[in-house]
């Protein structure tokens, strides 16, 4: 893949994702699941990658670790200082990408990343630099969409109206497979832990759901734009997969999105 592909690729994720801020109140109670499931401790130097509005950093920083939070998108790291301010707690955030970390070798405790480091394009060079700048001994964990499931599934919908991703670019629900994150992690980690956990998600209807992912998730949001202006037929037609997709896990006003939380510690 050619640095110019990986670049255009980058930028749009930056644009598509730069109105997810109103998605982080479902992000909110997964971020404090995580933070337990790394066994965050005060004093430790955390790091949150792709960090968006904050929640996992801030959560950090509330145990009383050290955090810092990196993430592609301005406007997410904006808000994500505001949220800090509001919550009294001291945290770096920083414009960055995942693929090449402005840190040191070995300088963190916990490197952590929630529905995050799933979305840069290359799998292998994001798990070395979060890997890099992690601690011998010290702990990365993730959570990530499995493939199989709703939102797994759904980014697979979404990738089948668009045009092809530029080749290299590597599916983000292969962050949700435990097969492949542990050949993926290989002889780098030790004690790898995996958990299942469920986002709950108040909805509505289906199509409420669906109109509100519309507004807030980079990938869906830039499918409906392009589509809207260019073969509304055809955006009908996704919109009814989407919502048959979805159904099944829609019930008592709330649709189920289950993930999956690795934690390993760097040898
Ligand atoms: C689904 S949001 C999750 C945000 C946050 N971690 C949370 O749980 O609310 C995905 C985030 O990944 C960020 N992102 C995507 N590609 C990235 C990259 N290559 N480097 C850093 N951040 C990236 C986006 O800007 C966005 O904030």
């Amino acid at each position: 893949m050619s640095e110019d592909a990986i670049a255009k690729f980058k930028e749009a994720q930056r644009q598509g994702w730069k109105h997810f801020a109103p998605l982080e109140l479902m992000t909110t109670p997964t971020a404090a699941r995580l933070v337990k499931h790394a066994n965050v401790r005060a004093g430790q130097d955390v790091l949150d990658v792709a960090c968006g509005t904050g929640v996992v950093a801030i959560t950090a920083a509330r145990v009383g670790a050290r955090v810092q939070g990196l993430d592609l998108t301005p406007e997410l790291l904006e808000r994500a200082r505001e949220n800090a301010r509001i919550a009294s707690v001291e945290i770096e955030f920083r414009e960055g990408d995942v693929e090449a970390l402005p840190f040191k070798d070995a300088t963190f405790d916990v490197v952590l990343s929630q529905f995050g480091h799933m979305f840069a394009p290359r799998p292998d060079v994001a798990l070395a630099e979060m890997l890099r700048v992690l601690k011998p001994g010290g702990t990365i964990a993730f959570a990530t969409w499995p493939p199989e499931l709703l939102i797994g599934s759904s980014f697979r919908l979404v990738s089948g109206y668009m045009p092809p991703p530029p080749p290299g670019v590597s599916p983000s629900p292969q962050w949700g497979d435990i097969a492949i994150i542990r050949e993926r992690l290989g002889a780098a980690v030790k004690d790898i832990l995996f958990d299942r956990a469920c986002m709950l998600v108040p909805a509505l209807s289906v199509q409420n759901y669906r109109d509100h992912i519309e507004h807030t998730a980079g990938p869906m949001l830039k499918l409906v734009e392009s589509l809207s202006a260019s073969d509304p037929a055809r955006l009908s037609q996704f919109r009814r997969e989407y919502d048959a997709l979805v159904a099944p896990y829609f019930e008592n006003n709330i649709v189920r999105q289950d993930y999956l939380m690795t934690r390993a510690v760097k040898v």
